[in-house]
């Protein structure tokens, strides 16, 4: 595998040989877990109670860094988190390219961070001795995020060449998006997206991809939906004037919407979900909605992630 001993910073950085690797040993990981509840005992040689993962977190985070730590935690491994950076020494104002600096120091085997752009914190981060993994950096990338969602729609669709995935709402502020347009292409999907006029995707890689003027044609096309959330936050810095309620409005996907889905298409959001905004509480209960479902392989495929680049071997005892 060539990511042996590497960082994982996006989504492009995979073979279609190395995903396929990575998506066997996390499937190995989740049948295993089914039957057995552990998965640590497939792993061979080493003892991984001594490794230690760094997780620096300067931007919040429920599901990401919680399946990082759970994933390491049932590979057998230590975690150590730092996530709140106003009690950090960036409060006293040291920059996060010297906290990862520092962090890195304490030769932790494996980093995990996640950050708003920064790009001083960018070039640290490729230069650091240890491998790290981004756990969503800047509107750009969230690589594991976008394998995740990509492991998903094979479990319920058998396959990912010929899928039709529409990305829903704010897409021009979506990491999530990005990656998995990078990542969905490579492995042969379909793309197209659906979004209010000042959030459609401007950057090159977006050039030439289809976008559905209204959000029936859009789910009638789809075999896969993918909510995205609307990245508030983001929009202070590009000054982006928004309705809220005109976006529930247009953009909300509800019971009624879902009438043009196909039966066995399936719906995917990499949460946080803002209930009644983007997807109503019908969706969520509707059996095609695999939300909870991208969490729960969110924590195999990042366990089959970290064990690669960790070089670790991995096969029934
Ligand atoms: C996303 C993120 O932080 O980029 N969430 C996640 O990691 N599961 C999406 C979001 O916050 O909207």
């Amino acid at each position: 595998m060539s990511i042996v001993g590497k960082s994982f910073l996006s989504s492009e950085q995979l073979s279609e040989k190395d995903i396929d690797q990575l998506f066997s040993r996390a499937m190995l990981f989740k049948r295993e877990f089914e039957s057995r509840k552990r998965i640590d005992h497939l792993v061979k040689g080493e003892a991984l109670h001594q490794k230690v993962m760094a997780l620096v977190f300067s931007e919040a985070s429920t599901r990401t860094r919680m399946s990082f730590q759970v994933a390491a935690s049932r590979l057998g491994m230590k975690t150590v988190v730092l996530d709140n950076p106003s009690i950090a020494s960036l409060s006293k104002g040291e920059s996060l390219g010297d906290t990862l600096r520092n962090i890195a120091a304490m030769l932790p085997d494996v980093m995990v961070v996640r950050y708003n752009t920064n790009l001083e914190a960018d070039s640290v981060v490729r230069a650091l001795p240890c491998p790290v993994i981004s756990g969503g950096i800047g509107m750009f990338e969230h690589p594991t995020q976008a394998l995740l969602d990509a492991f998903t729609i094979r479990e319920n669709r058998q396959q990912l060449r010929g899928e039709k995935i529409l990305f829903v709402g704010d897409v021009l502020h979506s990491r999530v998006a990005n990656s998995n347009l990078m990542l969905l292409r490579r492995l042969g999907c379909e793309v197209a997206y659906c979004a209010p006029a000042q959030f459609e995707p401007q950057t090159e890689n977006w050039k030439g991809v289809r976008g559905f003027e209204t959000l029936i044609e859009g789910i009638e096309w789809a075999s896969v939906i993918m909510g995205l959330r609307v990245q508030k936050e983001r929009h202070q810095s590009t000054g982006i004037g928004f309705s809220m309620a005109e976006y529930r409005e247009q953009f909300r996907i509800g019971g009624d919407q879902l009438k043009n889905f196909k039966d066995v298409g399936i719906l995917l959001h990499p949460g946080p979900v803002i209930r009644g905004i983007e997807f109503s509480a019908t969706v969520l209960n509707d059996k095609r909605c695999k939300v909870l479902d991208q969490v729960t392989n969110g924590v195999f495929v990042r366990a089959s992630l970290i064990s690669l680049i960790l070089g670790l071997e991995v096969g029934q005892a």
